[in-house]
């Protein structure tokens, strides 16, 4: 499966925070917003990722991220030159999903939770067209909505409905099969000029192959595109790590848990980033799984 981190857009709703700055790259607490949605990816076990963002941007990410390897990942990037829409990210990705199944993120979601990591392997492993996700909102009437039957096939899809027919909101999180990029070429751009990544999802329902998996309870899903969620977003990332030591999107960390990375190389990325907690907290986990001594061994 390839990934692609959708991370561009104008960002115009936190402004004037973005007037000179990439929203994804603004602080969630104590990481740059593009750490959680790469989390994501790799917690579903994906590697091979695109990361597609705003001429402005790409390079900062790139600065960021680099190519990847340091986390065990391959990682490229691509412009997006305006805000042509979600569903724009296939053409443009085109070449490097290559007829695989994709995973989708938006750069401005943070999904965590127990049991969250085994749901997206699951949602992988089975995936057969598109599968959504959803999450229960007291406010359905400003989301996209889905409406789906006992086995979570996906009946409808609402835009912003002013009566839901659920409280589910569909999340910035897709997975598709190879035909989406094919599906995103026969899209006709909405009113206001975008590729709609719900008429990408409308296809797949009325083939009948669309699935939403509903977030369980404990599972959180926040969309940072407001200054008061991007603050919810921080203080949830921050009780998080300081009442519950658990660390949210800690990329080294879970490079080192899915065995993309060694305990060596780990410690040496924490070691470089010492005089933080993230770098601290990094030391202190490879040291565990004896990272720290074949480091110093061999310093
Ligand atoms: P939005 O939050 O819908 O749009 P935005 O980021 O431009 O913000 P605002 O509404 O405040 O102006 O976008 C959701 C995510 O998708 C966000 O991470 C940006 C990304 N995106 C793109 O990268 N390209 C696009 O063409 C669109 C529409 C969104």
């Amino acid at each position: 499966m390839k990934g692609i981190v959708l991370a561009g857009g104008s960002g115009t709703r936190l402004f004037p925070l973005t007037l000179a700055t990439s929203k994804q790259l603004l602080a969630v607490y104590n990481k740059p917003m593009v750490y959680y949605p790469l989390s994501v990816l790799m917690l579903a076990g994906v590697r091979d990722i695109l990361i597609i963002s705003t001429p402005s941007a790409i390079p900062d990410m790139r600065s960021l991220l680099g190519d990847g390897s340091k986390l065990g990942l391959n990682l490229s990037y691509a412009v997006q030159n305006e805000p042509r829409g979600i569903a724009d990210a296939f053409l443009i990705g085109a070449r490097h999903i290559d007829g695989d199944d994709t995973a989708l993120v938006l750069g401005d979601n943070l999904f965590h939770g127990s049991g969250f990591p085994e749901l997206l392997r699951g949602a992988r492993d089975s995936l057969d067209g598109c599968t959504l996700f959803g999450c229960p909102v007291p406010d359905p009437e400003r989301y996209g909505i889905g409406e789906v039957d006992s086995a979570g096939v996906l009946l409808s899809i609402e835009e912003k409905p002013s009566r839901p027919r659920s409280d589910k909101a569909i999340t910035g999180l897709y997975l598709y099969d190879g035909a989406v990029v094919d599906i995103a070429r026969g899209l006709s751009p909405s009113p206001r000029g975008e590729l709609e990544v719900t008429d990408v999802n409308r296809a797949y329902l009325e083939r009948g192959r669309a699935r939403l998996i509903e977030l369980g309870r404990g599972q959180r899903w926040y969309d940072c595109g407001t200054h008061d969620s991007l603050l919810a977003a921080s203080r949830y990332v921050q009780s998080m790590e300081k009442r519950r030591g658990e660390r949210v999107a800690c990329l080294e960390e879970i490079a080192l848990q899915m065995g993309f990375i060694d305990a060596e190389a780990c410690y040496r990325l924490g070691a470089g980033m010492r005089q933080s907690a993230y770098g601290r907290h990094l030391t202190e986990i490879a040291s565990s799984m004896g990272g720290a001594l074949r480091h110093d061994s061999a310093a």
